[in-house]
């Protein structure tokens, strides 16, 4: 007998919104998972065979890739970056709405079109994406990786665009920038670990369909 499945989920905006999801699926976790306050990283529910772990959002597509946790929770961002063939994500969970887009300062937006652009020099934490997004548009791009806080790279000469999620657009307004191109809509994805979704279906399977049915 495999030990308990374990899902991850994301820190932050996400988690929130997967907590009724995964309640309509039958999986309630203990309170401290949705304490931010709390250090531990490893939950219990009210299945002794299911736990969660709360990583950030791109480790939870690392976790599942590599078989370390079954199932996860992740914008379909970190999909476009990662692109792992170990993952299967069959559900879009409808929630996590953002896109990913191409950002600059107010003042170059004013005279800028995006057509012209020929090289760009951009800050963001999606190099692949980023890289990908512009060759198919003959554009050279360089990029400069960041963790977050993107937002204050052109002011600092760092990088003249940024590429990054923009939700409510209050980041990129704060920090004098504006949406200048929309590269990918996103939204959360459930994923499942391939191999895992084969040798242990008669576990995962009722669990998909229970996210499924949640979001229906
Ligand atoms: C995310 C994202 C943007 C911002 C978008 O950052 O990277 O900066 O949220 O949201 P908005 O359009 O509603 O302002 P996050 O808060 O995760 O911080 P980080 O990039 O520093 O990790
Ligand atoms: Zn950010």
């Amino acid at each position: 007998m495999a030990g308990p499945l374990v899902i991850a989920i994301p820190k932050g905006r996400i988690l929130k919104e997967a907590l009724p999801l995964l309640a309509r699926a039958g999986v309630e976790p203990e309170a401290a998972f949705a304490d931010e306050d709390s250090r531990a990283l490893r939950f219990a529910t009210n299945r002794p065979d299911i736990e969660l772990i709360r990583v950030r959002a791109f480790d939870v597509a690392t976790f599942v890739a590599h078989g370390a946790a079954q199932i996860g929770i992740v914008g379909s961002d970190v999909l476009m970056e990662f692109d792992y063939s170990e993952l299967y994500a069959p559900v879009d969970l409808n929630i996590g709405h953002c896109r990913v887009s191409v950002a600059e300062p107010v003042a170059l937006a004013a005279s800028d079109d995006p057509r012209s652009w020929s090289h760009v020099r951009v800050a963001t934490k999606y190099p692949s994406l980023t890289a990908r997004h512009f060759a198919a548009r003959g554009v050279q791009a360089e990029c400069v990786k960041l963790n977050g806080a993107m937002e204050i790279a052109p002011v600092l000469g760092l990088a003249d665009r940024i590429v990054d999620l923009v939700s409510s657009g209050r980041t990129l307004k704060e920090n004098g920038l504006v949406e200048v191109e929309v590269i990918a809509e996103v939204s959360a994805r459930l994923i499942v670990n391939r191999a895992a979704f084969k040798t242990r279906s008669a576990e995962i399977g009722p669990i998909v369909a229970g996210v499924r049915a949640a979001v229906e």
